[in-house]
Order: structure tokens, then sequence, then C-alpha cells
């Protein structure tokens, strides 16, 4: 059968793998991943290097990292090519993805493309991973959600109108691809009053992850790879006020 796995490998603890994630991952022949530039590691590689071994090809995909319509589309056929032909030659193939294959994941394009090619005999198969925000929140002790409570999950505004806009629509939201954002993103919370009801969670589950309530963050550089959650109400249920409690960062 000629296979193709995408499987989500989590946010950076190689140990976040799923147990269906490595029964995939080992008799693999082909291991696909994006890369930034040509020639560059990979995150996804990164994180699934400790399943990896030597006599498994490699096959770095390169992304452009745009928002430019023309160079992704042309980069989501080509990785879709490519794929085929490694299905052909070296199956199974598996493609790898940095946390969920489905959260905001250069594979979902190459998904969507592989299924307009309608190949006959390609099987796709989905193994999801654990997001970052999940771990998160776990790292952190933080609940996502509670009772009835909306989590609005997107990209870091642009500016404060639109931070405004998506305040108005959840009591938590998890912002991500904060980076260059935090400076103006930290103000506007702290205008809102929310600076103290949010945390900072950089590189989780990296060597140097970062867990910091958002006001401890001063308003520097924030890495890429970084989520800003921000709890607008606790449920009423609550007997206590949670802000007043212990927390894990
Ligand atoms: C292209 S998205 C990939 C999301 C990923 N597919 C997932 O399921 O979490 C990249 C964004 O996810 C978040 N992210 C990914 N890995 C992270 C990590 N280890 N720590 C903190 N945030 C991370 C950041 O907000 C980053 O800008």
């Amino acid at each position: 059968m000629a296979l193709l796995t995408i499987l989500g490998v989590g946010p950076g603890d190689p140990d976040l793998i799923t147990v269906a994630g490595l029964k995939a991952l080992r008799p693999a022949r082909t291991v696909a991943y994006p890369v930034a530039q040509p020639g560059g590691e990979g995150m996804a590689a990164r994180i699934a290097a400790p399943w990896l071994h030597p006599e498994q090809r490699r096959l770095p995909l390169h992304f452009p990292m745009t928002t430019a319509a023309e160079p992704c589309q042309q980069a989501w056929r080509c990785a879709a090519r490519q794929l085929v032909q490694a299905v052909a030659e070296r199956p199974p193939v598996v493609l790898l993805c940095e946390g969920d294959v489905s959260l905001y994941a250069s594979a979902s394009y190459v998904v969507l493309q592989l299924q307009r090619m309608a190949i006959p005999q390609l099987t796709l198969r989905l193994i999801p991973g654990v997001t970052a925000m999940a771990a998160a929140a776990a790292a952190t002790h933080w609940p996502l959600a509670l009772q009835t409570q909306q989590l609005l999950t997107a990209p870091a505004p642009e500016d404060p109108t639109a931070l405004d806009a998506l305040l108005a629509t959840a009591e938590v939201l998890a912002f991500h691809k904060v980076g260059q954002r935090w400076p103006w993103l930290r103000d506007a919370l702290e205008q809102r009053g929310l600076l103290h009801q949010a945390l900072v969670a950089e590189r989780v589950g990296w060597p140097d992850q970062r867990l910091v309530p958002a006001a401890e963050l001063p308003p520097g550089a924030c890495s890429y790879f970084s989520l800003v959650l921000v709890r607008q109400a606790w449920p009423s249920v609550l007997p206590w006020d949670p802000r007043g409690a212990d927390t894990a960062v």
C-alpha cells in the first residue's frame, strides 16, 4: 500500500510523541520534514531526532516563511510532488509536523494539495500530536477552558483594534506567533488590566523553555515560538479567586 503518514511530533519534548506516532515512525523508510531554509534542520526533525535511525532517508521540504500566496502555493505543490515520488521509491513515508498536524501546520496545505491531486492508490494517514497550547497549559498548570468558557486560538493580533475585537469574543485567548508583537501586545494588555491575567510560554519543551507570568517578561524580543495565554475571567463556580493562589509560573 502506498502510505503517507502525516505525523504530529509535539511542540518540543521528544517524549510527547504518541505511541501511534512511534509505531508509524519506526518502520518508515523515508522521513520528510519542513525546513524554513534550504539546508536548514527543521523543528519537527529536531524533535523527532531521538526516534529516527540512520537507514531512514531524510527528505527536507522547503516551506518559505512568507504569507505571500505564490511562493507558498509553489512550495506546497513541490512538497506534494516530492512526497508522491518518495512514496513510489522508498515507502513507507512519514512527514513530520511540529505540534499537531491540523493547527497552523504547513502539512495541512500539503494534505489539501495531495487531495486535490487525487493520486490513485495513495493513502493518507494523519496522526495528531500534542499542540504547543496544550503543552504550555500543562507545564504551567493553567487550565485552558473551564465549564462553558470559550477558548479562542488566534495569531497574535496586529494592533489594538484587532486585539479588542478578539477580546470581545472569548474569555480565554491563546495567541500564537507572538515574536515581534510582544512589546505592543504587552502594553495593550497592561492598559486593559489583563497583563496580570496572562502568561507567556516560550519554546515549551525545549531546553531553553521560558514559562513566565506576562508581567515578568519585559517588552523586548520574544521568540516566534511563543504563546501568550490570557484569561479574562474565571468561572463563578470557583469558591476562591485563583489569581491569589500559587501557580506553577
Ligand atoms: C506554525 S504554528 C505551529 C503550531 C503547532 N502545529 C501546534 O500544534 O502547536 C507556530 C506557533 O505555534 C506556537 N508554538 C509552537 N511550538 C511552540 C513551543 N514549543 N513553545 C511555544 N509556542 C510554540 C507559537 O505560537 C508559534 O508561533
